[in-house]
């Protein structure tokens, strides 16, 4: 017995101090009693594949964790072998090692809709014969996670709104594919003909990082918007964004962004630490505390 935790896992970045991983992982070790620790590693690119051979050859100290900024393109890359979700979207968020394997995953798709389908059961039922429409607002790596989401669960329309238009273009080039085989129409457009878009929308999404702390607030008019449209936000800090306020004011039901962030640890924590853990009204307020 050395007294080291049995299981390590962790978050690596540059700069990793943001990162909210670590509060979240403790707090599920400590509720499920697991002897176990999530530490934060600021890992700088050109350390990357030296210390993802030392996780694969067990010599990190860690079984695996979870990579952000700049490091998920570069995860894929290095990896041994890659889940489905992760090669779609080209980028990944969560590793592990496994019979000296390094294997990867992405989680955020899986975040996106599981956030969702805990707020508001049924969010993406419709009768068969009637159609889908999402309305995304961005085309970062978060949007490119959502989009692929909406076609998994049977979005017919998805309108891409960026203020860059070229980048909303290349990312309905990218799941070009994967629409048509699922009878879904993708349209690029800029963020400023995103209003127009509303009529006959079911869900509106903030991809961008409009409305958070520090930034610009999203100026869009939801007028043409359904109040029977569901509006969510990737924004967490704040948690009532500006957009979400709009929305409830007008009887939108709204979805706030922690939720996605607690739900796409869900499937790391049960690899590493053998438990899936449960997203609470509890866990929601322990996050509160530090945003
Ligand atoms: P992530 O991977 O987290 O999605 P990202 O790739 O930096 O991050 O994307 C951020 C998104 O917010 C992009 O859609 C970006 O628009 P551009 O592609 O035009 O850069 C959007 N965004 C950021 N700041 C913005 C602003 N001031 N006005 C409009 N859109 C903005």
């Amino acid at each position: 017995m050395t007294g080291s935790p049995d299981i390590r896992a962790c978050v690596i970045g540059f700069p990793i101090t943001h990162s909210r991983s670590p509060q979240l992982h403790t707090y599920w070790l400590d509720q499920y009693g697991i002897d176990g620790c999530y530490a934060a590693e600021s890992i700088a690119p050109d350390g990357l594949p030296d210390f993802l051979l030392s996780v694969k050859q067990d010599a990190a100290g860690y079984c695996g964790g979870n990579a952000t900024i700049p490091h998920k393109e570069a995860l894929l890359a290095l990896a041994d072998k890659a889940d489905a979700t992760a090669r779609i979207l080209g980028a990944a968020n969560t590793f592990w090692s496994e019979h000296g394997a390094l294997h990867v995953s992405n989680t955020d798709t899986y975040g996106f809709l599981a956030n969702l389908d805990a707020a508001v059961p049924q969010w993406d039922r419709r009768p068969a014969d009637i159609s889908r429409k999402a309305v995304v607002l961005g085309a970062g790596g978060a949007a490119r996670a959502i989009v692929f989401g909406l076609i998994s669960r049977g979005f017919t329309e998805i309108v891409l709104a960026n203020r860059t238009l070229s980048r909303a273009e290349k990312l309905v080039g990218h799941f070009a594919a994967a629409a048509e085989q699922q009878n879904c129409r993708l349209l690029p457009l800029t963020l400023a003909d995103a209003e127009a878009a509303l009529v006959h929308t079911d869900l509106l999404v903030n991809a961008t990082s409009l409305g958070m702390v520090g930034q610009d607030e999203l100026e869009i008019s939801l007028t043409r918007l359904p109040v029977s449209a569901v509006v969510t936000d990737i924004v967490y800090t704040p948690l009532q964004t500006g957009l979400l306020s709009a929305a409830q004011g007008r009887g939108n039901r709204t979805v706030d962004g922690l939720g996605m962030l607690l739900h796409q640890a869900v499937p790391g924590f049960e690899r590493w630490f053998g438990i899936r853990p449960q997203v609470t009204e509890a866990l929601h307020r322990h996050m509160l505390q530090d945003l």
